[in-house]
């Protein structure tokens, strides 16, 4: 396994496995890896010859209120876990690297930006879009994959890389969660035993969201505010938003439609924690 921290050296190695005629799969990260960051490197293990992930803590993507300085930074295990799944290259960058003086050049992708996550985190996505634009740059992969515990950043990098003509396929993964329905998060480990417990009303929230749509509730907004009810019931959780929207547009809905997302985004104690689930309706047909 190829650790690259400078651009030169990660260009080096993205050149020499094209020579080679190989796949390239590509899965950005934050570290701190789990067990959803490891099914992105399983997916990309079994679609390309040639699997980089990169590790890098991206400033621009954090407001000056946001737990940049305390996102937790764990390189040995991350570097471990990767040479054990099989990772051929890991670019692990500066922040100068990527961020040197007078950088000046961002990318916004509009509306998409500025709606749910955006409008809570201002200035989140347009440090995302152009970090993820820079990396697949460095990189080129044929293929890159996304969670789908984020669902609007994976709309939003989809929808970059059509507005801007990125050669490249991104790939959706399905959202890994713990046994009782916590989907993972690097975030989780702030997590208090009680938080920790009281984080499951996000999940129930979903839940009861899909059940109601499914037994064929047709107020779609009376399913989101049931689910911030539900959320504002639980001491110590802050709403930050609670919607059933189109999957494709993030638009909310108030009538149900085949396909729908539900999203939640929520504060528990100082933590937090964004989750979403895709709700289908069988069409009668
Ligand atoms: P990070 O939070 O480290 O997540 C990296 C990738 O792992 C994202 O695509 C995310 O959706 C996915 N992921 C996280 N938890 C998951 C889970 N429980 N199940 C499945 N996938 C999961 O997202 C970022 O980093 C950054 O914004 C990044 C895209 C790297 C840009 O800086």
């Amino acid at each position: 396994m190829i650790v690259a921290e400078q651009v030169s050296d990660v260009r080096r190695a993205v050149r020499d496995a094209r020579h080679e005629g190989l796949s390239l799969g590509c899965v950005p990260t934050m570290g701190a890896l789990h067990a959803g960051h490891m099914s992105l490197i399983d997916a990309a293990r079994r679609e390309c010859r040639h699997v980089a992930v990169t590790i890098f803590v991206n400033p621009t993507q954090f407001g000056p209120n946001e737990d940049f300085a305390k996102y937790p930074r764990t390189l040995e295990t991350d570097l471990a876990l990767c040479r054990e799944a099989g990772v051929d290259l890991v670019f692990l960058p500066a922040v100068e690297t990527l961020y040197p003086r007078l950088f000046a050049t961002f990318v916004e992708v509009e509306r998409l930006s500025q709606i749910l996550e955006g409008a809570c985190r201002p200035g989140h996505f347009r440090g995302v879009a152009t970090i993820v634009l820079k990396l697949l740059n460095l990189l080129q992969p044929d293929l890159a994959y996304f969670g789908r515990k984020d669902f609007q950043q994976q709309l939003l990098v989809r929808k970059m890389c059509r507005d801007l003509d990125v050669p490249v396929e991104i790939r959706t993964c399905p959202t890994i969660r713990e046994p009782d329905g916590l989907a993972l998060s690097s975030r989780n480990r702030f997590l208090s035993p009680v938080d920790r417990q009281k984080a499951l009303a996000l999940s129930q929230a979903l839940r009861m969201a899909e059940r109601s749509l499914k037994e064929g509730q047709r107020d779609v907004v009376a399913v989101a505010a049931a689910m911030r009810r539900h959320l504002e019931s639980t001491p110590e959780v802050t709403v930050d938003y609670a919607t059933v929207a189109n999957p494709e547009t993030l638009e909310e809905l108030t009538a149900p439609l085949a396909e729908m997302v539900a999203l939640v985004a929520a504060r528990v104690g100082s933590t937090r924690l964004i989750v979403n689930i895709p709700i289908q309706l069988e069409s009668n047909s």
